[in-house]
């Protein structure tokens, strides 16, 4: 069966097996639940998760250690699979994918920037965003000029020849958040990318995604510590012990 409401086509199967998403949020969370087995113990990491996402949309994520941020997002990056309920991703189910078909779908469609930059410290600035592209652009100056045009989106090409030792936090971070975009995916992931810096370098970095989010459509779905991020974000989602226990949205309020 399949329905049409405004522009969203909608298709339903008979059982578990759902292969369209229903909605046209870009990312569907329902849900999910994520169990660790430590030897007697079980830690419930995440109970029941259920978060549609936008296109387009910027949406933080905070919240205690240990509430469950990064388990979230590595079941929304597919590094990882839940115990029950499923994520979707542009209509895909990527909760139930093997591992190589999640290795595909994380290298296609998503963007992943972690706190402690991740750069290749024997690369160049210039070739650590070309290394995260190297498996979609096979031409050499294609590959180069996409590297190029995302330092310089990011702010730093004149930093394009420096090595990641000589650069500043601050920097190296926007290296690592120029090879997250440079593969132009749909979704840019980032745990706790200030994690490491500064309030001051936090602040600019948090207004480099924001105009970028805005400049070029990526949704952006970002872990963090910080409660000022949620004056840019346009939702914020506040975990406690596994659960989601608030949702803010932009403004609101005010
Ligand atoms: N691989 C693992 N094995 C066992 N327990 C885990 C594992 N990963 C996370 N946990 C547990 O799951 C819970 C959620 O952890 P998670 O890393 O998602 O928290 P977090 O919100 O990202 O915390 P932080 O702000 O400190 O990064 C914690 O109780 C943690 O100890
Ligand atoms: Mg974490």
């Amino acid at each position: 069966m399949s329905i049409h409401i405004g522009k969203s086509p909608i298709a339903y199967r008979k059982g578990s097996e759902r292969k369209m998403a229903t909605t046209d949020s870009l990312v569907q969370i329902s849900d999910l639940r994520k169990e660790y087995k430590m030897g007697e113990t079980t830690v419930h990491a995440l109970r029941g998760i259920s978060l549609d996402v936008a296109e387009g949309e910027f949406v933080a994520i905070l919240g205690q250690s240990g509430s469950g941020k990064t388990t979230l997002l590595n079941m929304i990056s597919a590094l990882d699979t839940p115990t029950s309920g499923e994520v979707s991703v542009q209509g895909s189910v990527i909760s139930s994918m093997k591992r190589d078909e999640r290795t595909r779908f994380r290298r296609s469609s998503i963007g992943l920037v972690f706190q402690f930059y991740n750069l290749f410290p024997t690369l160049t600035a210039l070739e650590n965003v070309e290394i995260g592209i190297a498996m979609k652009i096979k031409h050499k100056e294609e590959m180069r000029n996409r590297a190029s045009k995302y330092l310089e989106l990011v702010g730093i090409l004149d930093k394009a020849n420096s090595y990641p030792s000589q650069m500043s936090g601050g920097e190296q971070q926007r290296v690592a958040i120029a090879r997250g975009l440079a593969k132009e995916p749909p979704i840019l992931v980032l745990d706790e990318p200030t994690g490491n810096l500064d309030a001051e370098t936090s602040e600019v970095i948090w207004e480099l995604l924001h105009t970028l989010n805005k400049q070029t459509g990526t949704t952006v779905i970002a872990v963090t510590h910080q409660t000022s991020v949620s004056k840019l974000a346009d939702r914020s989602v506040f975990l406690r012990s596994g659960l989601i226990y608030g949702i803010s949205a932009k403004n609101e309020g005010e």
